[in-house]
């Protein structure tokens, strides 16, 4: 069984999806840690509630980016990861995390990158007069939601709509395809190369994977 570790920060629904793809078998692996940067965040009441391992990491000196990533690389590597997942994980990487996970370290972003990179996606997005907006999944680079794009979904944006509702309509379409690229990542089906996503031996194309 593939070992996965998630960080999140916040409310972990799409830690929840993961979870339920697991027990589910749509993701042949397990949850074997949960860790988070933010002790109150409901994604380790979810891990808890589930029977993972879930931990708080508060470094002695957080501002340090550098000593809190080793400390947190520390913490992961125990349990052995083929794949860290980040889940709402809201928190600059150092380039020493992105370099020891690099091939295996997952990234998903609430809007269509390249389109986006940030906070305040989908403000962004209605501010601009988007019709479509959506979320990608890419592999993690040194650059801020700029790695590899494995799997993208479009949502529509409706004239009504506020920044609540897109962000639902965005939600939902992560619940499915988060899951299913984690699950080509640990049957071996999904691979890092040469700085590009690889799916089955093809290369994919700079949006990834095509999904509406
Ligand atoms: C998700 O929508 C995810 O795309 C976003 O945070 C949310 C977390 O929700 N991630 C980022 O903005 C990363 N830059 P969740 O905690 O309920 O899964």
């Amino acid at each position: 069984m593939k070992h996965i570790v998630v960080l999140v920060s916040g409310n972990g629904s799409n830690l929840q999806a993961i979870l339920d793809a697991c027990q589910q078998g749509r993701i042949n692996g397990r949850v074997e840690a949960v860790f988070s940067n933010q002790a109150q965040a409901f994604g380790l009441e979810r891990a808890r509630a589930a029977g993972i391992p879930a931990h708080a990491l508060t470094a002695a000196q957080p501002a340090d980016r550098a000593a809190f990533d080793l400390a947190l690389m520390l913490a992961i590597d125990a349990y052995q990861p083929d794949v860290v997942v980040l889940a709402g994980y809201m928190r600059i990487l150092s380039p020493a995390f992105v370099a020891h996970y690099y091939g295996r370290l997952l990234n998903i972003h609430p809007s269509l990158l390249p389109k986006y990179p940030g906070l305040h996606t989908h403000r962004r997005a209605l501010e601009n007069g988007d019709r479509e907006h959506g979320a990608t999944v890419h592999f993690v680079s040194e650059e801020l939601d700029g790695g590899p794009v494995i799997l993208q979904a479009k949502v529509p944006i409706f004239v009504d709509d506020d920044e609540h509702e897109i962000s639902a309509r965005v939600q939902q379409q992560e619940y499915a395809i988060y899951p299913l690229v984690i699950s080509w990542f640990v049957s071996g089906r999904l691979t890092l190369r040469d700085n590009a996503a690889w799916l089955d031996e093809e290369k994919l194309p700079p949006q990834g994977h095509a999904a509406e």
